[in-house]
């Protein structure tokens, strides 16, 4: 049920209408900037009543798309909603629908995929133009027009700043709780830039309250809407043993005095495989962790509730329906424990840098020399984005990338000679992880790192065509130091894209 007590300032209550009347005030052709990441945030009634408007439109000849800019995914109801009628043309940084999937790979939609700390500031640049409407999800309207964040921050006060006109959802579907579990800091443009004095992942440095010039407010809606993510899957054999590899090194690094007893500040991305690690650290020896991280999955939830995870600092739950549902009920609970930033100070490389952070991000493909490929299959076709995994790779004390060794029933190999696409080149990489073991890269040469992720990360089908990849290229290459043989390095792919198969 709709709790009606939640907007309490009467200046933006008078301006409360139905989620239809709100949508009729976005145009076609404009600039979105919608709140939402990962699934938890995102405004959900006024979209759906825009994608109602355009599928009547576009489906009587006429045009209604408009650009949608948000923190990073967001659920059905706004990219799967919009994607659907094919009312989006532009999207930007990030996005995991399949609908909205579809209509980029289809060129339906161009996709700025970009690094999730940089999206505020491009769009407070100016270059990507004007941000017309800003619709955004908040928990309840404080007496003096503050408005009190939902269950992710993302880009939230940079749309309110930027946009010329703004829709409020107020969702009370969420917990009144999350009051004053944010932390909104806003980051001066160049060259007036201060440094961010987050010095601890549980260091506070801003307001609990978004802030929005209430003249540009043009309508309240209210809601009682869940935020909808997938379940995950519950970790398997290799999901375990690619945490249970991961966590013998860093063990490993605590004996050698590389880490503290407690690691550093965890930062775990997103899929499956990192919620499974995080599932494996429950089962670990460490105990008093932090994490400063981009997302709380539902793993770090369960490493709190098991006293292993002191707090956990990052811009957005990204949480399965069932956790997301029992956090909803105990909320007060984490009072004090969780932080939520606005991205681009959760995934600041500066702070990022100066904490350590231990980044563990999955990685679609990784080839012989450590490059990392987490968004293009097959060269082209775009899966979600590079989200934060480059914010952290680059300035992580350990950047670490893990994956399964083979996808699709072993018809891919997750190791190739080459990577068809890449978003983190080798000197980002320090680790890479499969089931079968890990490659510490760290400090050594491209011929080293090769005979180490063959030799430790690939899988027994594929080990011996990369061995034999690795031993003709170190003959007949044309320079001896990163050994390539240019006509036959993506021929993987391409005999994928033939055969079904990888496998010669
Ligand atoms: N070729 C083709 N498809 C592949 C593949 C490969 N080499 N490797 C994985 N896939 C497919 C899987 O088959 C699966 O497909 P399905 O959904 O049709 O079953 C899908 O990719 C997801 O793979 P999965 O093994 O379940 O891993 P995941 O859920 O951990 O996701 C990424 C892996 C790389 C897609 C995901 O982590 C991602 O989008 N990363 C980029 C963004 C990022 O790192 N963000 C973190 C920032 S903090």
């Amino acid at each position: 049920m709709i709790d009606h007590s939640r907007i309490t300032c009467d200046t933006l209550r008078s301006k409360l209408m139905s989620a239809e009347e709100a949508a009729k005030l976005i145009k076609p052709g404009t600039n979105i900037g919608a709140s939402g990441f990962t699934g938890s945030g995102y405004p959900k009634a006024v979209p759906k009543a825009l994608a109602d408007i355009m599928r009547e439109v576009n489906e009587n000849g006429g045009s209604f798309q408009v650009s949608l800019w948000t923190g990073a995914s967001t659920g059905p109801e706004l990219d799967g909603a919009l994607a659907e009628v094919n009312g989006v043309d532009y999207r930007m940084p990030f996005q995991s629908d399949a609908h909205m999937r579809n209509r980029i790979n289809a060129a339906d939609a161009r996709y700025f995929d970009n690094h999730l700390s940089h999206a505020a500031p491009v769009a407070r640049s100016g270059a990507m133009g004007p941000c017309h409407t800003a619709v955004i999800e908040v928990t309840a309207i404080r007496p003096d027009g503050k408005l009190v964040p939902s269950s992710s921050v993302g880009n939230n006060q940079t749309w309110l700043d930027l946009a010329e006109q703004v829709i409020i959802e107020v969702n009370s579907w969420q917990s009144a709780d999350l009051e004053g579990m944010h932390d909104i800091y806003s980051i001066a443009k160049p060259p007036f830039t201060q440094p961010i004095p987050v010095l601890k992942p549980d260091d506070r440095i801003g307001e609990k309250y978004l802030t929005v010039d209430p003249a540009k407010v043009v309508a309240v809606v209210e809601t009682e809407m869940p935020d909808r993510n997938a379940p995950f899957s519950t970790p398997d054999d290799v999901a375990m043993k690619i945490a249970g590899n991961l966590i013998d090194f860093l063990s490993h690094e605590v004996k050698k005095g590389r880490l503290p007893e407690n690691l550093l500040p965890l930062q775990s991305g997103v899929g499956n495989i990192a919620n499974a690690v995080l599932v494996g650290l429950g089962k670990s020896p460490f105990e008093n962790m932090t994490s400063y991280t981009e997302v709380i999955q539902d793993g770090m939830i369960d490493l709190m509730k098991c006293g292993k995870l002191k707090m956990a600092s990052a811009t957005a739950f990204s949480l399965s329906p069932d956790m997301a549902c029992e956090l909803n009920n105990n909320m007060k609970d984490y009072q004090g424990r969780l932080i939520l930033r606005p991205q681009e100070v959760s995934n600041n490389p500066e702070v990022i840098r100066r904490l350590g952070c231990i980044a563990m991000n999955s990685l679609i493909e990784a080839d012989i020399y450590g490059n990392v490929n987490s968004t293009h299959v097959m060269g082209s076709k775009i899966m979600n984005g590079i989200g934060g995994s480059g914010d952290f790779a680059r300035s992580a004390s350990y950047s670490i990338f893990m994956t399964p060794s083979i996808a699709k029933g072993g018809k891919i190999s997750a190791i190739v000679p080459k990577c068809c696409h890449v978003d983190h080149g080798s000197q980002d990489v320090m680790v890479v992880v499969t089931e079968q073991g890990l490659a510490d890269l760290r400090g050594l040469s491209p011929k080293q790192r090769a005979e180490s992720i063959i030799k430790n990360c690939a899988h027994p089908d594929y080990r011996g065509m990369l061995q034999d990849y690795f031993k003709r290229a170190c003959e007949e290459s044309l320079g001896k130091h990163t050994p390539t043989l240019l006509d036959e390095a993506l021929s993987w792919h391409s005999r994928f894209i033939q055969t079904g198969t990888m496998l010669a």
